[in-house]
């Protein structure tokens, strides 16, 4: 429920590596320029759409959020293939300079996408203290859910058990978590030897954070659900001074999903959280697609290479103890 694909080479490079594994995702418009109007979204989804060839897979495509008349978000609602808002407070992540600076003052587009029923999709940082700003958003978030109680907001790939709390008091809320703050804290990240390849932002939390989101999944909770927040840089990008912020685990997310499941004896909740619970939520009909999970080695590559493109996925190199063996269409 929340992926980035990019665009041109790298688009062709990694958006059928999730195109294999799942049955739809959300693509997130954070290109440069963003996907700001409804034509530049369809153009975008023709890309994806090429990119990802002859599969079975549905994007779910979003516009970047700025103040949209009620003209254009009618217009958006009717287009197949769109799904829903991303707002980026300006300049909290990769290429979110054009998002906004007072999340409540675009009140007349929110008014209307709740009218509309147009899902508001956010990421919630604020500029303060690395590891504060998702619970320094916290109060924009009640504000968002009290003041437009009919408007769906998704709290993207939240990182703390106190996301998780706030989560419960609104009926309005619902969240997506990453595979990556199911598995990692801070430590990961910083604690030995810096570990470019699992920056991203909201950067992991503490362990008692990762130890609720992990039980909030495991235990099939329903507002959460799985969104891998995939974001590849190219190699060069991630391993220099002034490393880009993003996790390229789309080739394992699944995979690693289910071992984490297994692990701890909850395979029964993984169809939940990759797809039950995102159906139930926005009320979506994406195909069918059945994929065999079997506890059986994967060989994750040390990168993916195709299109001049290099990009290094989470547990390059690894032995993983699970892999898809099968789909059906
Ligand atoms: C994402 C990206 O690279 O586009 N990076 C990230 O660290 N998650 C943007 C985002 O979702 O914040
Ligand atoms: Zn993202």
């Amino acid at each position: 429920m929340h992926l980035h694909v990019r665009d041109g080479e790298m688009m062709r490079l990694v958006t059928p590596l999730s195109a294999a594994y799942f049955a739809g995702a959300v693509v997130m418009p954070n290109l440069v320029p963003p996907v700001a109007d409804v034509e530049a979204m369809k153009k975008y989804e023709g890309r994806v759409r090429e990119a990802m060839g002859k599969q079975n897979f549905l994007p779910l495509m979003t516009l970047f959020f700025r103040e949209y008349g009620e003209e254009e978000l009618r217009r958006a609602k009717e287009t197949p293939g769109f799904f829903g808002i991303k707002l980026y407070p300006a300049g909290v992540t990769t290429n979110s300079d054009a998002g906004v600076s007072d999340v409540l003052a675009a009140e007349s587009t929110l008014r209307v996408m709740e009218e509309l029923g147009i899902p508001l999709l956010v990421h919630g940082e604020t500029h303060g203290f690395v590891l504060d700003r998702e619970e320094e958003f916290l109060p924009a978030y009640r504000a968002l859910a009290e003041k437009y109680p009919r408007l769906r907001v998704c709290m993207e790939h939240i990182s703390t058990s106190a996301s998780l709390k706030l989560l419960e008091e609104y009926e309005n809320l619902c969240a997506t978590i990453t595979l990556h703050h199911l598995l990692l804290t801070l430590d990961d990240v910083v604690g030995g030897k810096l570990n470019p390849h699992l920056f991203c932002k909201p950067i992991a939390k503490r362990e008692a954070d990762r130890e609720a989101l992990l039980a909030a999944a495991l235990g099939g909770s329903e507002k959460v659900m799985f969104g891998s927040d995939s974001a590849p840089h190219p190699q060069e990008a991630k391993e220099c001074c002034g490393c880009a912020a993003g996790i390229f685990s789309a080739p394992v997310a699944l995979p690693r999903l289910a071992q984490l499941f297994a692990q701890h004896g909850a395979l029964e909740k993984l169809q939940a959280f990759v797809s039950d619970n995102a159906r139930r939520i926005y009320g979506l009909k994406v195909p069918g697609k059945v994929v065999v999970l079997r506890d059986e080695v994967m060989a994750v590559p040390e990168c993916y290479r195709g299109y001049g493109q290099k990009v290094v996925p989470m547990d390059a190199g690894e032995n993983l103890g699970w892999s898809v063996v099968g789909r059906e269409e």
